[in-house]
């Protein structure tokens, strides 16, 4: 198949370059559409068909639910029945971080297919920034189920060059608005009742709406230290396999501050932060790219990280990645998040 690629410039009256993708979608096809995040790969979320082709494309499991993207806040409204006693709180999250990279598991009305929430009762519902995604969802008149345009497991795409090498042949059409400008996934937030029965939200998946956003806006339950926690996530969080975000090399995670020892024969690449670290100052790196070069900026690092990977991955001299470990505040947890995932072996 041939993949059209669509040049969107934001700057222009976009109308009819969403309202040729909207057709697409309609038809049944899938569309790469970039949101602030990362790009999505898109279908009709009620076009059963679609969303299978969507699983089929991406070589996803069926036990992974997908992300429905709406023009704006009101559609929702449609597809998910929000408890009385949560609304006030969904409501305040939906003033404060949509348009955005939030995403809100809620509990779904029958309108949205099995097949896009993996048969839960749940839909996770986003709202993004980004104008094309919204612009398409608006001409479509639905909403729009998108993963990251990715194959199952790989690292997500940032870019429209990125959609291309892992869907370009597989899929008919990509919108092109450049690089993202958040860089990685959203946050998943499941509104719930704590303990005491008020609400709060359960974080599935970290993401650029930090904890630290979130402070004073609603209560974030803590998931609790070890074991336990990982039991008391999981159910809600499918699909948030260990290993993912993976590159194809092996990628160790390391102390900045401590000494590498490199295995004979391996030639190793180094993702640093800022590039200062005493292991960047190690002379065992046939390639070394810095995360946010001299200023050392979370938000910068973020922004970078997926497509640094990427391009680590495709250094045909590198053999094995090691990636500085960045300090766990902010943004760097979910970085953080992404590195431990693209970490872990595969098959965990
Ligand atoms: O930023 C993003 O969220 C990007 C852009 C394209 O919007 N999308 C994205 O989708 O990262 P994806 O498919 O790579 O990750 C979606 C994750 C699933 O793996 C699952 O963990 C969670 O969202 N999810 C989806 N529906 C859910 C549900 N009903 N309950 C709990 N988690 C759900
Ligand atoms: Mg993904």
């Amino acid at each position: 198949m041939e993949t059209r690629v669509i040049e969107v410039d934001l700057l222009d009256d976009c109308r009819k370059v969403y309202k040729e993708a909207a057709s697409v979608l309609t038809e049944g096809g899938l569309v790469a559409i970039p949101t602030e995040t990362v790009y999505g790969l898109g279908a009709d979320a009620l076009n059963t068909e679609a969303v299978a082709e969507v699983f089929s494309v991406k070589e996803r499991p069926s036990f992974d639910p997908l992300i429905c993207h709406f023009a704006n806040a009101k559609a929702i409204r449609e597809y998910v029945e929000i408890p009385e006693e949560l609304q006030a709180m969904v409501d305040k999250l939906a003033k404060e971080f949509w348009p955005g990279p939030m995403t809100l598991v809620l509990p779904r009305k029958a309108i949205i297919p099995d097949i896009v929430t993996s048969g839960l009762p749940t839909v996770a519902c986003r709202v993004p920034s980004h104008e094309v995604m919204r612009g398409v969802a608006r001409e479509l008149g639905r909403p729009i189920a998108a993963p990251s345009a990715n194959r199952f497991g790989h690292i997500s795409p940032t870019s429209a060059g990125a959609v291309l090498k892992e869907l370009g042949g597989a899929i008919p059409m990509v919108l092109d608005a450049g690089a993202c400008s958040e860089g990685l996934e959203s946050t998943i937030l499941m509104p719930c009742l704590d303990e005491k029965g008020k609400p709060a939200v359960r974080l599935l998946r970290e993401g650029p709406i930090t904890r630290e956003k979130l402070r004073g806006i609603c209560r974030v339950l803590k998931p609790g230290k070890g074991k336990a926690a990982e039991e008391e996530v999981q159910p809600h969080a499918p699909g948030q396999l260990k290993s993912h975000y993976a590159p194809t090399k092996p990628l160790i995670l390391w102390n900045p501050r401590e000494e590498f020892v490199p295995e004979d024969g391996v030639a190793y690449g180094l993702i640093t932060y800022e590039g200062d670290s005493p292991l960047a100052a190690q002379d065992c790196w046939v390639e070394t790219m810095p995360l946010s070069p001299g200023s050392g900026r979370l938000a910068e690092a973020a922004v970078r990280l997926f497509a640094v990977m990427r391009a680590m991955d495709e250094c045909e001299e590198v053999q094995a990645i090691v990636a500085e470990e960045l300090p766990e505040t902010g943004l760097g947890c979910a970085m953080m998040d992404r590195l431990r995932r693209a970490a872990a072996k595969r098959g965990e």
